[in-house]
């Protein structure tokens, strides 16, 4: 299997690290990005990663990945709880799409407890911390396999 992922992280995430980490845990952004593209080139992928603060970034990047990434994996943050319009681009991939968080957003406050995202991504991987990421990794690597 080959082909490129795109890594996207959402409002916020530039701050894992020091940002909360008795929530996110002490690795940083940079750290989880450079492990996924570790295993995924270890598979023969290439990653295409981007961290935005703004909504209308992480649209243009998914539909920059439409015919040119073969699955978008994406820890959306708060915007996996409001953001309709990141729904619908989504909507438009056709790739294997993978929701990931680091901490178990049904574990916590109410308005986390819903996701816009769910009902366009193959799944969600949430609440193992940095093991999140391999696993979501793991999810794409066995959906394209069996494809
Ligand atoms: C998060 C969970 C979201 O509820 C929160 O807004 C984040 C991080 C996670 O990785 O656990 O920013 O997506």
């Amino acid at each position: 299997m080959s082909g490129e992922i795109l890594l996207l992280a959402g409002p916020n995430l530039n701050l894992l690290g020091e940002r909360s980490p008795e929530i996110y845990g002490t690795t940083t952004l940079l750290e989880h990005v450079g492990r996924f593209r570790a295993l995924a080139s270890a598979a023969g992928f290439s990653v295409r990663d981007l961290q935005s603060n703004f909504e209308g970034d992480l649209i243009e990047a998914v539909h920059a990945a439409r015919g040119t990434c073969v699955a978008i994996v994406l820890n959306a943050g708060a915007l996996t709880h409001t953001s309709w319009a990141l729904r619908d681009a989504l909507a438009t991939f056709d790739g294997v799409k993978i929701e990931v968080h680091l901490s178990s957003p049904a574990a916590r406050e109410p308005f986390r407890h819903v996701s816009t995202l769910a009902g366009v991504v193959n799944g969600s991987i949430a609440g193992f911390g940095a093991l999140s990421y391999d696993l979501a990794f793991e999810a794409v690597r066995r959906i394209l396999d069996a494809s």
